[in-house]
């Protein structure tokens, strides 16, 4: 394995995937869904993915969040190899590394908000010495102080993206997953969604990455990764520098910069 890479500042990478590869045996063969991606996170970045319909990125979040294991390649997280690791080895560098957010929210509904933060500590082992303060101050974090005691069903679509979020942040993950954020959202909500994404990428400690097809997100980011058919095919880390900046419109596609995979 190389040395990981340093960005310019000098820090290392939080994650680095070498070569994964992904492939199911369907019954009629084998479906070859990624076929060797390579990539790294760095912290104070948000990254988003994008990527038609079907070219993998639910497949690639899931392994870099250590949810599914890949074919073959190197995941490198906070210096373990997770490709080849059991479930129980995953799960253990899932609880203390990654948060990861859900297009679903996947909120339990018979919890309140605050019940929802609680059960992510407590499976993180409570390393906080007073749970409930913690729970508070990260949907503090997401401006749901004054919904804490709701249920699910009571809160907006926005306000359980918020739930959802603090929830992944309330364990101090250093990889921050998100898979479609915005999608189940209207512009407002999708908006403060991003604005709330785009502030914990800022943290030095951190890299966040979403996967998204809404071309309003594409201003936030730091860097756009593009995926077809379970390739990489583009990798911009300046994607706002010199372009039209915020004012992307709808259907825009990001400025792509060839990459070999
Ligand atoms: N467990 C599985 N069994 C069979 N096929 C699968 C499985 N998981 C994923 N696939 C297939 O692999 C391809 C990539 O799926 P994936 O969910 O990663 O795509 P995606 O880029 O997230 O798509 P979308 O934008 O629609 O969410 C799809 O063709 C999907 O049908
Ligand atoms: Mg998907």
């Amino acid at each position: 394995m190389a040395k990981p890479d340093r960005a310019s500042n000098g820090t290392p990478p939080l994650l680095q995937a070498r070569n994964i590869v992904k492939s199911i045996n369907t019954g009629a063969g084998d479906l070859h869904i990624l076929k060797g991606i390579s990539m790294d996170l760095r912290p104070g970045e948000l990254t988003l993915l994008m990527g038609p319909s079907g070219s993998g990125k639910t497949t690639l979040l899931s392994i870099l969040g250590c949810i599914l294991t890949a074919t073959s390649g190197e995941l490198h997280l906070a210096g373990h190899q997770a490709v080849g690791l059991s479930s129980e080895e995953l799960a253990e560098i899932r609880r203390l590394h990654i948060g990861f957010v859900f297009q679903s929210y996947n909120l339990f509904p018979t919890l309140t908000a605050l019940e929802n933060v609680l059960v992510a500590l407590d499976v993180r082992d409570a390393l906080s010495p007073d749970p409930i303060e913690t729970a508070a101050e990260a949907l503090k974090a997401v401006g749901l102080s004054h919904r804490m005691h709701a249920f699910p069903s009571k809160l907006s679509g926005g306000e359980k993206q918020r739930v959802a979020i603090a929830r992944s942040l309330a364990g101090r993950p250093s990889v921050v997953l998100a898979d479609e954020p915005t999608a189940a959202l209207d512009s407002e909500n999708g908006k403060a969604v991003m604005e709330l994404l785009k502030e914990v990428a800022k943290d030095p400690t951190r890299a966040v990455m979403a996967v998204t097809h809404d071309h309003r997100t594409l201003h936030y980011a730091d860097r756009i990764i593009t995926i077809e058919d379970g390739r990489i095919v583009g990798d911009d880390r300046s994607p706002n520098k010199g372009g039209p900046g915020p004012g992307h419109g709808p259907g825009e596609a990001p400025r792509k910069k060839n990459v070999a995979a």
